[in-house]
């Protein structure tokens, strides 16, 4: 039965990883997959992730089923990091959360959940978007459309361009948006573009399904979270999608969560027991070790004070990064402009470079970034950057 299989090409993002760690040039770096490393290139565990497996070790005496749901302590902690204590959702209690295997199960679940109510629905995602949105979406029985996002001439959004095409849609569409530090651009809706965004998805009644798998990374918790708590108080139905992987630094204990608001709280019940039972056929249920980190720092206000504080110290670094690499390509000599970088946010920008000239990176200098020169901000630092910048001048 085997015999009529193709090999498939490796994934995009995880495939570089691969080569890069196969690469001997002491000199090679990685910003292919958005992972956040430390001035060093370490992505060390958090020190409030550490006090809250001690204390894990400590307390946990069983590790019985815990069912499709997850840990009900996990999905109201993150629930409230994701709207704030007192959204209107909450207290009208119209959202139900189900912990999930990462950002990317949240996903697949919330694509099969949409598949369920609307067979073989149409989610029109950014362009550019993830690329594993596309992939995922499709494997979950969705027809995949891009809406425009991203001017890679003027190196901004093509605001113009998405309102246009979102004002085209019927209530039957589904549209993903990125909470915050969009994937793979770096360019995230303003304020006001969000309350744009919010005004058509109300008025055109289509299903919004929001990404946030980098909250925090980009201008702070609540900020980052600001068009998507708009869109929760004002739109019946919504879709959320949250992941534990960057903002934990949790990546491989596969840590998220699926959130669905209904019309009302019963609507919500009813929407509950479809994601539920979506999930019992796809995991049965998720992974419960990074769940417990994540409730744990959650309902501590000292480990969630340390968290903040550590979470600061990611972004602030990633953001001196964005400054830096534009500095020092001046500095040898690059005249193109690449300060639109400094105006992006979160893990990732595009370089705006060929894919011949990300493949040359790679081939003669050992800089490994996405095809389509989507750099991993984080894997830049202060002992590589002369090396990087004096690259890209030369592939330039
Ligand atoms: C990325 O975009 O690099 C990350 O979200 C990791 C992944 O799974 O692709």
């Amino acid at each position: 039965m085997f015999g009529s299989l193709q090999a498939l090409p490796a994934d995009p993002i995880l495939g570089l990883l691969a080569k890069y760690r196969e690469d001997t040039n002491p000199q090679k770096i990685d910003l292919g997959v958005g992972v956040y490393k430390d001035e060093s290139g370490h992505t060390a565990i958090l020190d409030c992730v550490k006090k809250a497996e001690q204390h894990r070790l400590e307390t946990e005496d069983t590790k019985v089923y815990i069912g499709p749901t997850g840990s009900p302590l996990f999905n109201q902690t993150m629930s409230e990091l994701i709207f704030g204590a007192s959204h209107p959702v909450l207290l009208s209690n119209r959202a139900r959360t189900v912990s999930a295997p990462g950002g990317t199960g949240a996903l697949r679940v919330a694509g099969e959940f949409i598949n369920n109510v609307k067979s073989g629905a149409t989610i029109w995602v950014s362009n550019p978007t993830w690329a594993n949105h596309t992939g995922l979406f499709e494997a979950a029985g969705l027809e995949v459309k891009t809406y425009p996002y991203y001017d890679y001439e003027n190196k901004c959004l093509d605001f113009d361009g998405m309102l246009a095409q979102l004002k085209q849609l019927s209530s039957d569409d589904v549209v993903l948006l990125h909470a915050c530090c969009h994937n793979p651009s770096g360019m995230d809706l303003s304020q006001e573009q969000w309350q744009q965004v919010v005004e058509v998805a109300k008025s055109v009644g289509f299903l919004p399904v929001i990404d946030m798998a980098y909250q925090g990374f980009g201008d702070g918790l609540d900020a980052d979270a600001y068009g998507l708590r708009l869109m929760a108080e004002s739109v019946d139905e919504l879709v959320i999608c949250s992941s534990c992987s960057k903002n934990f630094g949790l990546y491989r204990e596969r840590i998220g969560a699926c959130t669905v608001i209904a019309a009302s709280a019963s609507a919500a019940d009813v929407a509950n027991s479809v994601l539920l039972s979506t999930v019992r056929c796809i995991y049965s249920m998720p992974p419960a070790h990074g769940a417990a980190i994540v409730e744990t720092i959650l309902s501590s206000e000292e480990l969630t004070a340390q968290w903040h504080q550590e979470l600061a110290e990611m972004r602030d670094r990633i953001n001196g990064n964005r400054k830096l690499i534009v500095d020092k390509l001046v500095e040898n000599g690059v005249t193109r402009d690449f300060s639109f970088i400094t105006r992006q946010k979160g893990m990732f920008s595009f370089l705006g470079i060929t894919p011949e000239q990300v493949q040359q990176l790679q081939d003669e200098y050992s800089i490994y970034m996405v095809g389509s020169s989507r750099m991993s901000i984080a894997g830049i630092a202060n002992s590589n950057v002369d090396y990087l910048a004096a690259s890209i001048a030369k592939v330039l």
